[in-house]
């Protein structure tokens, strides 16, 4: 066990079990690098506040500098016997500029810098889940428009209802991921990172020295993301005792997952023998040990089935939060481990879905053969007698004989002579039926969606 933050009203050493149990260091250790924001700005203000000689300062913002730069290099190893992360980098820094250290933490709690780590890691990390969500788009474009001139059998209750164009079916999850793309954005934009709310009540440093701490700190360390709303905390035990920021994360996430297993099964159930619309890309799936022809959508299935553990994690941080008592409760330690968790996941899920969709191969004859199921064009038979004046509850019950018959007689609707048509409508010539049963005639006629603009079909990077 390493030296811990607290201690001196104790009169027994704490438990081991107890301490393994508590200790959070192998999950926060992710928090270092803005942990180590938290003390370079903690230091500024300490300085501005007449706590500390500028010497001190410099000595500790030179300590936490140090560590950064490891952090940085992937170097930097946490001591698996500490705490946390905070007790963690306080100890470290005790070995760095030995008793200097122990000033680092005046007036200031772990409550404090945990929560500004973890807002910061969700700024972070949902500013690159955003870029992701960039490369998807335009992989499903990409794809959409190399098949642009495809049609297919669209489906309502998985039961064949109409024709529709590739495009559309493309554009369908494009259209879902842009709104997880747009409420991840507002939730980037909107976040906002505070500092200076002590344990609950507040600290007796300035806000104006706080305010300065982090503006030396954003012109020395530069870091690699723009933190225009770190400010000054607005009510210190509302910062202290709430995690709606990390329950708006995973709820975007969770939702974002949702269309990501709607995309999964859509394309692991086109991908089958049943419907053998899709060749899914050989990199991305995996044989059987036993049976020699299986290539399996393990990817897909991956996706799917990952729906339980991010909603899972959304669930645990809700229950976690549920009747809290304000302020902070050691109960939150416990939202790490699914923020970072989902946070992974749909990280490692959009990393392979870009490429995965540029290699999806649409195998035009079979998805040829399905559109010749004539019942697809049902809705357009009954459309083209509307325009011709026929009421459609009229139409509709004309067409539905039409298709019986054809059931009944096992003759299809495209192949029957005038005489077989006559007895539905006198409008329903063997002429008319061969324009209106194509999918070219069924897209056509449909006049309420926007003009498809051609947009590159260049392979994008990524
Ligand atoms: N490790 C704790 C957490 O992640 C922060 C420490 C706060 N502990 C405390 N006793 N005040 O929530």
């Amino acid at each position: 066990m390493s030296k811990q933050m607290w201690g001196g009203r104790f009169k027994k050493k704490i438990n081991r079990n107890f301490f393994r149990f508590q200790k959070s260091i192998g999950i926060d250790w992710k928090l270092a690098e803005y942990d180590i924001y938290h003390s370079i700005i903690h230091t500024v203000a300490l300085q501005e506040a007449n706590i500390l000689t500028k010497k001190e300062a410099k000595k500790l913002t030179d300590g936490l500098t140090g560590i950064f730069k490891e952090v940085q290099r992937g170097e930097f190893k946490p001591n698996s016997d500490s705490e946390d992360i905070h007790t963690d980098i306080q100890n470290r820094m005790e070995e760095k500029v030995g008793e200097l250290a122990q000033k680092l933490h005046t007036l200031r709690s772990r409550n404090d810098q945990v929560v500004f780590d973890q807002k910061w890691y969700c700024y972070k990390e949902g500013i690159y889940i955003l870029s992701l969500l960039n490369v998807v788009l335009s992989s499903l474009n990409y794809l959409g428009n190399r098949y642009r001139d495809v049609y297919l059998p669209g489906y309502t209750h998985t039961q064949r209802a109409q024709i529709i164009s590739f495009l559309d079916y493309t554009g369908a999850f494009f259209c879902m991921f842009e709104r997880d793309f747009e409420r991840l954005d507002n939730f980037v934009k909107k976040s906002s990172i505070y500092i200076g709310s002590g344990a609950l009540a507040g600290s007796a440093i300035p806000k104006s020295a706080y305010s300065e701490g982090i503006k030396k700190f954003l012109k020395k360390v530069k870091p690699d993301i723009k933190i225009g709303k770190s400010k000054t905390v607005k009510n210190s035990l509302d910062n202290v005792a709430s995690r709606d920021f990390v329950i708006e994360f995973l709820n975007i996430l969770s939702i974002l997952q949702m269309h990501l297993s709607r995309l999964a099964e859509d394309f692991i159930l086109y991908s089958t023998k049943e419907f053998d619309f899709f060749d899914l890309p050989e990199e991305f799936c995996t044989g059987s040990s036993l049976m020699p022809h299986k290539k399996n959508p393990d990817f897909l299935e991956l996706v799917r089935g990952s729906s339980g553990k991010i909603y899972g994690n959304l669930v645990s941080i809700l229950t976690t939060m549920k009747g809290l008592p304000l302020t902070y409760n050691r109960d939150m330690q416990l939202d790490k481990e699914p923020l970072f968790s989902s946070t992974e996941t749909i990280e490692n899920e959009l990393s392979v879905m870009c490429d995965f969709l540029k290699g999806i191969k649409v195998k035009r004859s079979q998805v040829g053969r399905a559109l010749e199921d004539q019942e697809l064009y049902a809705t357009e038979l009954v459309e083209f007698l509307v325009n011709k004046g026929v009421a459609f509850k009229a139409a509709h019950d004309k067409i539905g004989q039409l298709i019986r018959y054809s059931q009944d007689k096992n003759i299809k609707v495209k192949e029957m002579k005038n005489a077989d048509l006559a007895g539905f409508h006198k409008e329903l010539t063997a002429k008319a039926i061969k324009k209106v049963m194509t999918p070219e005639y069924a897209i056509a006629s449909k006049k309420s969606l926007p003009k498809k603009k051609r947009t590159s079909s260049k392979k994008p990077k990524g």
